[in-house]
This record gives C-alpha cells, sequence and structure tokens, in this order.
C-alpha cells in the first residue's frame, strides 16, 4: 500500500542533508576554496554589460552565482562553460531584455539587490522571487534609492520579495549618502548607473569592500573614488575581458579557524582574495595570538591575492569594535566559535546587520553555542563569548541552520573540538557558497 499523501514529508526535509562532526585528528594539508562569492557575482554582471566575450576563469560554483547566471540568462546574455572557464557574451549597457518568467534568487541577497539594481535602469519589468529565508530579507535599502532614478518597485509587505520592479530607461542619475554601510546597495545603484546618462555619486561614510570599484575599473568604466565619495560615469562602453576570480577569503575563514583550534593542524589555503574590505577577521585572529600568514602576495584581476597559512594557536579573547565590522561581516558566526576557543572572554559590537542575513546570525549562533556548552550574553547589537581556552567544548547537541550556509559550516568546525559530535541537522545550505566544503573537511583530517 503506498504512503497516504498527507504523510509526505515537505520538499526542505527531503533535501536536507544531516552531516555530525567530531573530535577531529589534525587537519593537514594544501588546498583551494571555491572562487569569490561577491567578485563572481560582480564578474558575471560587469561582463554581462560589456562588449563582447568575456572569459572568467575561478568563477564561484556556488548555488549563488548560478541564480546570478541564470537570471542574466533569462535577460538574453549567454553564459555558458568552455573548458576551464565561463564565456559571458556581453550584452552592452541597456541591453538586458525582458525576462519571460519570474527571476528565481534562491538563497542569493546579493543576487537580488544586484540584478534590482541592474534591471531598474532598463526598459523592462522583472519579478524577483527567492527562497523562505530571502523572502524574510529587508529589500527597502536598496527600494528606496531605486525609486528615486525613476524606476518602479513593488515590493511584499515590510519591502520584502517577492517583488516586481519596472525599469525606467532613460533614468535619472543619482546623488546617494549611504545609510547602512551595505556593498550591496552601494553596488545595485552603480549597477544601475552604468545605463543612466550623466554622473552617479554616492557618498560612502563607512567603507565596505570595493569589488564593484574594481571591477567596474577593469572592464574600462569612468569611476572615480576621492575619499567618501565614489562618481560613475554613466552610459559607459565597457570592453569584454579575460578575469581570474581569487580564491573566497570567507571560504578560507572557515578552514583557518578549524585549523587554528584542532590541535596540531597545519594549513595552507591557496590563490585567496585578501581585499582588506574582507581580511577584518584574519587581523582580529591575529591579535588573538592566531599564527596565520598571508604568503606570496600578488594581485588578480585589480585584487590583491595571497596564500593562507595557518597553524593551530592558543587563543586568547579579543574585543571587536564596530568600526571593524563592515570588513568581517560575514564572518562574525566563524569569528564567535574561535572566541569560544580562546582564553577570556571576547566581545564584538555593532552587530546589528547579523539581524538580516541569510538567518538572524546572532540569536541563531548565541543559541547554538549556549548548546554545545558555552556561555554567552546578547544584546541586540552585541554578543560576548566565554571562551574555554584550548579545551574541547561540550558539544553533544543538534543544530538547525536555518537555511545560513555560514551557520551550517561555523558549527561542522566547532564539532571539531568538541567531547561529544556536534550534528547539523542540514549542511546542504553550505553549497550556496562553498560546494564540498564537509568532504573537504573530512579529507584533510590526518
Ligand atoms: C556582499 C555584501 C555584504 C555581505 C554579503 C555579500 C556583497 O552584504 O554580507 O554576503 O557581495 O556585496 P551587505 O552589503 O548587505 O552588508
Amino acid at each position: 500500500m503506498g504512503r497516504p499523501l498527507s504523510k509526505a514529508k515537505p520538499m526542505t526535509q527531503e533535501q536536507a542533508r544531516a552531516a555530525a562532526f567530531g573530535a577531529s585528528p589534525p587537519l593537514l594539508g594544501t588546498v583551494r576554496v571555491p572562487g569569490d562569492k561577491s567578485i563572481s557575482h560582480r564578474a558575471l554582471m560587469i561582463a554581462a554589460m560589456a562588449l563582447g566575450r568575456s572569459r572568467i576563469h575561478g568563477l564561484s560554483n556556488g548555488a549563488d552565482v548560478r541564480s546570478t547566471a541564470s537570471a542574466l540568462r533569462a535577460m538574453g546574455v549567454r553564459i555558458a562553460p568552455a573548458g576551464d572557464c565561463w564565456e559571458v557574451d556581453g550584452v552592452g549597457t541597456g541591453g538586458l531584455r525582458q525576462p519571460a518568467a519570474a527571476l528565481d534568487m534562491g538563497n542569493s541577497g546579493t543576487s537580488a539587490r544586484l540584478l534590482i539594481g541592474l534591471a531598474a535602469s532598463h526598459g523592462l519589468v522583472a519579478a524577483f522571487t527567492g527562497d523562505s529565508s530571502l523572502s524574510g530579507r529587508p529589500m527597502n535599502r536598496v527600494i528606496a534609492p531605486l525609486r528615486r532614478i525613476g524606476a518602479e518597485i513593488a515590493a511584499s509587505r515590510g519591502g520584502r520579495l517577492p517583488l516586481i520592479v519596472r525599469g525606467l530607461s532613460p533614468a535619472v542619475p543619482l546623488t546617494h549618502v549611504m545609510a547602512v554601510p551595505s556593498a550591496q546597495v552601494k553596488s545595485a545603484i552603480l549597477l544601475a548607473g552604468l545605463n543612466i546618462p550623466g554622473t552617479t555619486r554616492i557618498v560612502e561614510p563607512v567603507a565596505t569592500r570595493d569589488h564593484s570599484e574594481r571591477m567596474l575599473r577593469a572592464f574600462g568604466a569612468d569611476i572615480r573614488v576621492d575619499g567618501e565619495e565614489i562618481a560613475l560615469t554613466g552610459e559607459a562602453d565597457l570592453a569584454a575581458r579575460t578575469i581570474s576570480v581569487p580564491g573566497d577569503a570567507s571560504a578560507a575563514a572557515f578552514l583557518a579557524v578549524a585549523a587554528l583550534v584542532v590541535p596540531g593542524s597545519d594549513l595552507c589555503i591557496k590563490d585567496v582574495g585578501i581585499n582588506p574590505g574582507r581580511t577584518g577577521l584574519f587581523d582580529v585572529l591575529r591579535a588573538m595570538g592566531a599564527d596565520l600568514a598571508f604568503e606570496n602576495v600578488r594581485e588578480a584581476a585589480g585584487e590583491p591575492v595571497a596564500d593562507l597559512r595557518v597553524r593551530h594557536s592558543p587563543l586568547r579573547a579579543v574585543e571587536v569594535p564596530p568600526e571593524a565590522a563592515p570588513a568581517m561581516i560575514d564572518e562574525f558566526p566563524i569569528f564567535f566559535i574561535a572566541a569560544a576557543f580562546a582564553e577570556g572572554t571576547s566581545r564584538a559590537f555593532g552587530l546589528a546587520e547579523l539581524r538580516v542575513k541569510e538567518s538572524d546570525r546572532l540569536a541563531v549562533m548565541a543559541a547554538g553555542l549556549e548548546a554545545i556548552g558555552v556561555e554567552v550574553e546578547e544584546s541586540r547589537e552585541s554578543l560576548a563569548i566565554v571562551g574555554g581556552g584550548g579545551a574541547p567544548r561540550t558539544g553533544g547537541t543538534r543544530i538547525d541552520p536555518r537555511l545560513d550556509h555560514r551557520i551550517a559550516m561555523s558549527f561542522a568546525v566547532a564539532g571539531l573540538h568538541c567531547a561529544r559530535p556536534v550534528e547539523v541537522a542540514d549542511m546542504s545550505p553550505a553549497d550556496t557558497s562553498f560546494p564540498g566544503f564537509e568532504a573537504l573537511i573530512r579529507s584533510l583530517a590526518r
């Protein structure tokens, strides 16, 4: 007799990939991480706005970047694998076509916010959807400035997805002062500005990652940065080019912290992007006493790159002030794990943005840390973590990562130095930025 339909598991349950992480032998070896997610999104979008065929090496193979590629394809851009790179046949600024169906952004906030910007200055109508995590995230931060260029945007309650953009071409150039430090908002406005006559200006009182500025410059855009002001000349003629995307510093962060906390570890992580807007965690780890070095520093496609050498180290507690947050905004979950294995109580401040990431990272991390035996104190914008020195933490619990790749990978790393295994109820969210994370980390345990 067949199973009654009402007993069928919901889709998300069927696709969940539970995994247990227990005390690990030393992590040893030389590894590579996927291509940088932030840079990969920009490489695809900016190559799409150039004229002619660009080639992108080292593109992220994560699901988030696939969401960007699918959406661009749906708007008329040919993107195809070719040997060891991806070819993008750019349509020129203003060349995107009306998509035939809604654009599914999956779990990817960067795809959503940047592509909404791109669509806003094209004469097309595009609907944007996403998974339940993305559909809970705020979009007003891009909707408000893009309305001022003349785009019409109808969003779901609270400025969320699903939403519909009716772009305007030609749109009106914008001068925008950033209220929240956000590279996504900055980039959405810059990408819109590519197809707007005149100069788009952004004032950024707190600097955020500048991958868009670097990539736009690499493709020949007239973009000038003067102190806090960024000025982009619109109706840009971008020329196709060949790009090498560096390894993702935010992916490397999980391996680095794993090597620091698992006794005897020694890892070399090759070809990691070390843009100063992304390396805040590495600075903080060094201040905690980490043996972590950038070796063989060089440049690729306008971005600084290095090999990261990380050896197991006793860590001491640290205070992270609010001004340090933008350069390590994605690394707080794994920083909290490092702090749980440090001597003394660490404190991090200025964390309000963590509440609107793929999950409420402040609340989810605080609850998970307590579940593995770590004392924490959570406030609206800060977290204190009582470290246990180099000793294993208790573990022996199950963590629901709430569709958040960085929560899943953080507790996987924590489990590697716990007395009892940590079960992550679903490792599949890691595929958004770091496909193969679990197999890689297990392969390094010698
Ligand atoms: C990103 C910027 C950051 C970061 C996100 C990627 C980007 O978001 O958290 O993972 O690629 O521009 P905000 O700009 O919202 O801080």
